[in-house]
């Protein structure tokens, strides 16, 4: 595997994490999906000596931990969700500039790269993330090209998606997020499918965590790490393994007519270093949550690492992703 951390934009602080096998409440771990409280902002960048929820900011994404588990999202991502979403496209009433792509949440801007050469015709994507940072990578690193050669321009765009509004989503063709929903709040996600109807538009809405796990060779404690991980993600009230249920209902509700499609990260031996960051996040996560599991999980987590590093591990990251068709504005879906 090319190491993402190598090919990121210049710039970016390359992530070297030390080779440690322990859980700490020091630790700096990254979860397998979407941002956790402290310890250590997981899945963030420490940009100061304050934690950002003590400055009373969001957790902010390491560019880094993006870029290591983009490869993984690409062959993940589903592909059988793309037909019916071309031709939802192909019915659209043509505009100058194309197929008008919001993609909220961006981060360094993954989902472009993915979709965008895989739909011919002209497209202007709006990046859509609360980070600056990650905003300035989205730009720098966007696709430039469609399938079929056609121009691609983007634009980014600096807010909060929990406040996005139907005419935020003017004149758009499609909104996209990707590892996105299931760090939102079923509030949240409710505001995002009434957005996406009152504009009429399409969403395809990928890699929500499924809350399920699988590793070879199994362990007596995955389960109950699996458990403690998936509590974890739900605590503050954020939807984790349950975001594509509740936004396929928050989508139908709305008379979208919705797919969802497992888009499983498989990772073995060749994805060692995203296996490895993963593993501290996922028992990081875990053990954060019940604080009694400490030295199960420590000796649990040493064990993982190493079956790891000898190329020996396969792990199973469930997720989905999830096509809703929103009735066009003024026509039936
Ligand atoms: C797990 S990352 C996924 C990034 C990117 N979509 C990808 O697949 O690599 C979640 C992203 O959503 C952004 N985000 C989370 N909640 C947000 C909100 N309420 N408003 C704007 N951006 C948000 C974060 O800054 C982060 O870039």
């Amino acid at each position: 595997m090319t190491n993402p951390v190598t090919t990121q934009p210049s710039g970016a602080i390359p992530a070297q994490p030390k080779p440690r096998d322990t859980v700490e409440a020091t630790d700096c771990v990254i979860p397998g999906a979407g941002p956790a409280d402290r310890p250590g902002e997981r899945a963030t960048l420490r940009l100061r000596e304050t934690g950002p929820e003590e400055a009373g900011e969001p957790p902010r994404y390491a560019p880094e931990w993006l870029q290591l588990r983009e490869p993984a999202d690409a062959a993940a991502r589903a592909h059988d969700l793309l037909d019916p979403l071309r031709i939802r496209l192909a019915n659209l009433p043509g505009r100058a500039d194309g197929t008008v792509i919001h993609d909220l949440g961006c981060g360094t801007g993954s989902m472009g790269r993915w979709l965008a050469p895989l739909l011919d015709g002209a497209q202007h994507w709006v990046l859509h993330d609360r980070d600056p940072y990650l905003l300035h990578f989205a730009a720098v690193a966007s696709p430039r090209s469609a399938a079929d050669g056609s121009r691609v321009s983007v634009e980014t765009r600096r807010g909060d998606i929990a406040r996005l509004t139907p005419d935020a989503l003017h004149g758009a063709s499609l909104v996209t997020a990707s590892a996105l929903l299931d760090v939102l709040t079923r509030e949240e996600v409710g505001t995002l499918a009434a957005a996406c109807a009152g504009a009429g538009c399409p969403a395809l809405l990928t890699l929500s965590v499924a809350g399920r796990v699988d590793l070879t060779p199994s362990h007596p404690l995955d389960a109950e790490i699996t458990e403690a991980f998936n509590d974890h993600q739900r605590r503050t009230g954020l939807l984790g393994p349950d975001a594509a249920t509740v936004a396929a209902k928050a989508f139908a509700e709305h008379g979208a007519t919705v797919r969802v499609h497992p888009s499983p990260w498989r990772l073995g031996p060749e994805h060692a270093a995203l296996t490895e960051h993963w593993l501290r996040g996922w028992v990081g996560a875990a053990v954060e949550q019940r604080p009694d599991l400490g030295e199960r999980a420590q000796r649990y987590l040493a064990e993982r690492l190493a079956t790891c590093a000898a190329g020996e591990l396969r792990v199973v990251v469930h997720h989905s992703d999830l096509l809703a068709l929103c009735r066009p504005r003024g026509g039936a879906s």
